[in-house]
């Protein structure tokens, strides 16, 4: 089933969810334990950092090692929220409202690219990952949190016959196939996990 929308559609989803997006995140982020694989995936990002579909910047308190940080998402409600986190964690960063899709970098512009649980809600997953595989440089790395299908074939049905609602409330495609679009994209895969029933990927890759 195709689940479409246009960028200008995400942006005004956007514009509504941000304010209760933290609050609607609690039980991914403590119960399902998404906060603590951000942790363990995200310290590992250095040197110049590109942060593709921030939100309300969840990561920042994890990108200890970085030299520059430069975040971007489409949506300028999330975006003022992760300006918050960083005046709070007192972190310099470059903020810019962009699209995965075209990101106005040169190519190979930052030693680590980031995105977390981002691309089921792009129009273009496997676009916006060729342009993070592009702005990364061939040494640097590419590290993505992500969730989709699970791998218990009770729930990946559940997903699957309850896709299109849940599209339609949250914007998510939530039965996608991470490492088939990270793959698709030309990445090289170097590690990559699956947690919580399969559903949720852990994956560090490089440009290829
Ligand atoms: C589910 S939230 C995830 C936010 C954050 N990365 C996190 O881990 O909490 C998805 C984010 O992707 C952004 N987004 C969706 N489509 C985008 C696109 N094409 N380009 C840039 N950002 C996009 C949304 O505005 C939203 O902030």
């Amino acid at each position: 089933m195709q689940l479409n929308t246009t960028n200008e559609e995400v942006r005004q989803k956007y514009a509504v969810l941000a304010t209760e997006y933290r609050q609607k995140s609690w039980f991914n982020e403590n119960i399902l334990g998404v906060k603590r694989l951000r942790k363990s995936l995200l310290t590992r990002a250095q040197g110049r950092t590109l942060e593709v579909a921030c939100g309300t910047g969840e990561n920042f308190q994890y990108l200890t090692k970085t030299t520059s940080l430069t975040a971007v998402d489409l949506s300028p409600a999330m975006l003022e929220l992760a300006k918050q986190v960083a005046q709070q964690l007192r972190l310099s960063v470059d903020f810019q409202v962009m699209q995965a899709e075209d990101l106005h970098f040169a190519d190979a512009s930052f030693d680590t690219v980031i995105s977390t649980m981002s691309t089921c809600t792009f129009n273009d997953p496997v676009a916006s990952l060729r342009e993070m595989r592009r702005v990364c440089h061939p040494n640097g790395r590419i590290l993505l949190i992500e969730h989709g299908h699970s791998r218990w074939s009770w729930l990946a049905d559940y997903q699957d016959r309850h896709a299109h609602d849940h599209f339609q409330t949250a914007g998510c495609r939530w039965n996608q196939d991470p490492l088939d679009i990270v793959q698709a994209a030309g990445l090289k895969i170097l590690a990559s996990q699956r947690h919580f029933l399969g559903i949720f990927h852990t994956i560090e890759a490089q440009s290829g």
